[in-house]
C-alpha cells in the first residue's frame, strides 16, 4: 500500500553521531526522487517549537556525506515533553502540508516522535548514537566511527605507555552500555575492560593486574564512563591508594562524537535514510530502521520503558582475559 506523502520534514535530535549527515543526504535525495518536497528542522524538535524550518534540495546536501556532526544542528528540547507543545508542533506541520517526518536520534528522540505521530502525521526513526545501545537494532549510526576514533587514541597511548613502562586508564563513552568499551578494549589490547553491565571493584582489578604484571611493565585498562564521566580519575586514585601503582588517566570524551564518519557509518546511514523514506511511502509509521541479523529492516519504535540495549556477551570479556594473560 502506498500513502501520499506531500511534504516531509527531517530533523536530528539528542547527541550528534558521525554519519547523521550521510543519512540526511539520503533522506533528501530519496524524497526528491519520489517527487516529495523536503524540509529540515533546525536544532531538532526546537525547530518545530520555534517554527524554524527550511526547504532542503538535492544541492543543500551536496558535499556533506563526509562531514561529522549534523548540518541541521541538534538539541535536547525540554519543551517538547509537554503535550500542549507537541500539539502545537503537529498543528504547525500540518498547516504547512507536512504529513511525514524522519527523526535521526536515540530512544528519547523516538519517544517524542511516537507521541507526535497520529493518523495525519507519519513518523519514521533512524537510530543514531555512538553508544550503540538502542533495543531491537544491532547497529546505530555513529558507533563504528566512534570506536575507530577511540582505537586510534589507544594505539597512540600504547606507544608512550610502552616507552615509559606506564599504566593507563582510558575512559570511553557509554552511558548505560559497554559496547564501545568492549570493542575498543579488545581491539586495543586492553588487559581489563570495565563496562556498566559488569562492574569490578578496584581490589578485583588489582588482583587481575598483579597476575599480569609479573611479566608486563605497562598496561591499559579501558573503562566506560557509565553515568559518571570522569569516574576513571577516582578509580585511578583508589588503585594508587591500594597498591601504590600510578595509573595515568586519559578521558577521550567528546572526541569520540566528532570526526568524519567511517565507511560503515556512511553506508549504513545512506541505506537507512533511503529505506526510511520508502517506509513512509508504504504507509509505515512509528517505526525505526534497524539491523537484524545483519540485514537492514524496520521495527516498531522501542517501548520507552525498555528502550536501552545492554551488553551481555560476557564470553567476550572472558576470552579477552585469556588473550591478555601474559
Ligand atoms: O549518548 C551518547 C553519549 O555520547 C553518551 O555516551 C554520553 O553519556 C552522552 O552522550 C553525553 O552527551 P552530552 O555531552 O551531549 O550531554
Amino acid at each position: 500500500m502506498s500513502t501520499e506523502i506531500k511534504k516531509l520534514i527531517v530533523l536530528t535530535s539528542g547527541g550528534d553521531a558521525p554519519g547523521m549527515n550521510a543519512a540526511i543526504r539520503a533522506v533528501v535525495r530519496t524524497a526528491v526522487h519520489y517527487g516529495i518536497e523536503v524540509y529540515g528542522s533546525e536544532m531538532g524538535y526546537c525547530g518545530l517549537v520555534n517554527k524554524k524550518i527550511y526547504p532542503l534540495t538535492q544541492a543543500s546536501v551536496a558535499n556533506c556525506i563526509q562531514r561529522g556532526g549534523t548540518i541541521l544542528k541538534t538539541a535536547r528540547s525540554e519543551k517538547f515533553y509537554e503535550q500542549s507543545v507537541r500539539d502545537q508542533c503537529r498543528q504547525f506541520l500540518l498547516s504547512q502540508s507536512i504529513n511525514a517526518m524522519i527523526v535521526l536520534g536515540g530512544d528519547g528522540s523516538f519517544t517524542g516522535a511516537s507521541l507526535l505521530a497520529n493518523n495525519k502525521l507519519s513518523v519514521i526513526g533512524i537510530p543514531c548514537t555512538i553508544d550503540n545501545d538502542i533495543v531491537d537494532t544491532e547497529y546505530c549510526i555513529g558507533f563504528d566511527t566512534a570506536r575507530n576514533t577511540a582505537l586510534e587514541a589507544i594505539d597512540k597511548i600504547r606507544d608512550t605507555a610502552f616507552s615509559l613502562d606506564r599504566n593507563f586508564i582510558i575512559e570511553v563513552m557509554g552511558r548505560s552500555s559497554g559496547f564501545l568499551a568492549v570493542d575498543v578494549g579488545i581491539a586495543g589490547g586492553a588487559e581489563i575492560i570495565l563496562t556498566p553491565e559488569f562492574p569490578m571493584s578496584a581490589q578485583d582489578m588489582l588482583q587481575k593486574m598483579q597476575k599480569k604484571r609479573r611479566k608486563k611493565m605497562s598496561s591499559i585498562i579501558v573503562i566506560a564512563e557509565a553515568d559518571s564521566p570522569g569516574r576513571s580519575l577516582n578509580i585511578a586514585a583508589e588503585l594508587k591508594q591500594l597498591s601504590g601503582i600510578n595509573y595515568k588517566v586519559c578521558i577521550l570524551g567528546h572526541t569520540q562524537r566528532g570526526g568524519s564518519p567511517s565507511l560503515m557509518d556512511r553506508k549504513m546511514a545512506s541505506i537507512m535514510g533511503a529505506k526510511a523514506v520508502e517506509a513512509l511511502r508504504q504507509g509505515q509509521s512509528k517505526q525505526m530502521t534497524a539491523v537484524n541479523h545483519g540485514v537492514i529492516t524496520l521495527v516498531d519504535f522501542p517501548d520507552p520503558d525498555h528502550s536501552t540495549r545492554y551488553f551481555s556477551d560476557e564470553e567476550l570479556l572472558r576470552l579477552n582475559e585469556i588473550i591478555c594473560e601474559i
